[in-house]
């Protein structure tokens, strides 16, 4: 094939550049032009883990590899659309993608080259090199305080809608961090980590009232990190006095936590789902707005986000209640609001969802669906959720299995009829990183 004037599309990630990348880039200069549809961070987090580099970065990397003339974002895994607008005489991929989940897509590649006569030319893929496997590395080597801490205002953009799951140690960060499925043909798997104040307290034995000091929980995000390098939501209860919230934003910042979620309560707060079976009192817009300010004027990072968390459902203060303070919040500052609920039935938070949309379409809602737990993340997603976040459940899920245990040591004076509802000594040694 005559290479003068011929367009070359090549699809890719091109996020941990490798030379299998190389390669292919080479293979597609001989036929001409190389135009490279960069996958964007959406298209990517549609079906993987977000990639380490941003789009510029990527871009710029690609940009300046030999025989690249242009870069062109790829919006989905779908190539139809950047194709009409190229129209390439020929598309070059890897032949890896002949089975699998992009059969369906290698397909629509050859029918729609075929309208001005173009073609798929394919080579035999890199064998021995993978971003997996990169990956995998990279991750050992753990992440940094400014790329953890952005990744989740990057997540809010590139997904539908992001999962967070609750960790109170190490070990249960470790699980958010690893825990994977494959459903649909994708990957499937937590964003990002919750630090509750609800499963802090009860770890250490203590009621949910800000009791556990900062220096504390700040410890144990330290731990959490150390093995982690996903994003942590941080449950700062109601951020205390203003001045002392001034501190608590600073510090969370500089560990590299995401985001913080004060609630709009005031005096000695109680957990929520306690609701108003005891005393709590909310505070006024005017004092929670003037908090919101300060901690927005006292973060250091560009990326560092202050949610504000709305009690009024939860006090029973009505929905108008909830959508003025929601308004004012956000006038305030605040990244984000959070709207809590403690009723099974999730009518209080659609309704919600409908009101607050109809005029913001832009800010970031998060729920906990502690009690409305009949709720799918898809349908959160539907209704507008940006963030849904399992709060406790790891918490809850191993104090009745050591409970079991504990009994049944009691029970047969030994611990061999404990054994079936314990993870085997292999098991525990294989699933921490560095055991062997
Ligand atoms: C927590 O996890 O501590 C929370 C959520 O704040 S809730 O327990 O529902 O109040
Ligand atoms: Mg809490």
């Amino acid at each position: 094939m005559a290479k003068i004037n011929k367009k070359v599309y090549v699809g890719m990630s091109a996020d941990l550049i490798h030379p299998g990348h190389i390669n292919i880039i080479k293979k597609a200069s001989e036929f001409g032009n190389v135009i490279i549809g960069l996958l964007t961070d959406k298209a990517i987090a549609s079906y993987k883990r977000l990639p380490f580099m941003s789009y510029e970065q990527r871009k710029e990397v690609i940009l300046n590899i030999k025989g690249v003339v242009e870069v062109i974002p790829q919006n989905s895994l779908d190539y139809r659309d950047n194709l009409k607008l190229v129209k390439p005489d020929i598309v070059v991929h890897g032949d890896d993608w002949k089975e699998g989940v992009q059969a369906k897509t290698r397909q629509q590649v050859i029918e729609t080259l075929a309208k001005w006569g173009g073609k798929l030319v394919e080579f035999a893929y890199t064998q021995d090199i993978s971003s997996t496997a990169l990956n995998y590395q990279l991750m050992k080597s753990g992440t940094t305080t400014d790329i953890r801490r952005a990744k989740l205002r990057r997540l809010i953009n590139a997904k539908p809608i992001v999962t967070i799951l609750e960790a109170h140690n190490a070990l249960s960060g470790l699980i958010v961090e690893t825990t994977e499925i494959e459903s649909d043909n994708k990957k499937v798997f937590f964003d990002g980590i919750w630090s509750s104040s609800l499963t802090d307290s009860t770890a250490k034995g203590k009621p949910d009232i800000e009791a556990i000091d900062m220096t504390s929980r700040i410890n144990m995000i330290n731990e959490i990190f150390e093995v982690t390098t996903k994003p942590m939501i941080f449950d700062a209860d109601t951020g205390g006095k203003i001045e002392h919230f001034e501190f608590t934003v600073r510090s969370l910042d500089r560990t590299g936590v995401s985001a913080v979620v004060i609630e709009d309560k005031t005096g000695l707060k109680k957990n929520s789902l306690l609701g108003i079976d005891v005393t709590q009192t909310q505070d006024s817009i005017e004092n929670f707005c003037n908090k919101i300010k300060a901690g927005k004027e006292a973060q250091i990072s560009y990326d560092f986000m202050i949610i504000a968390r709305i009690e009024s459902l939860i006090l029973e203060m009505g929905m108008k209640d909830a959508i003025t303070r929601a308004k004012a919040y956000i006038k305030a500052g605040a990244d984000g609001i959070m709207i809590h609920s403690r009723k099974k039935d999730p009518s209080e938070i659609i309704e919600f969802m409908q009101k607050f949309r109809k005029d913001d379409i832009f800010t970031p809602v998060v729920v906990v669906p502690t009690s409305f737990n009949s709720v799918t993340i898809k349908e959160f997603e539907n209704i507008g959720v940006n963030i849904v976040i399992s709060a406790n459940h790891m918490l809850r899920a191993a104090y009745p299995a050591m409970l079991k245990v504990a009994k049944s040591i009691l029970k047969n004076g030994r611990s061999l009829e404990a054994e079936p509802y314990c993870m085997p000594i292999k098991d525990i040694l294989e699933f921490i990183p560095g055991t062997k």
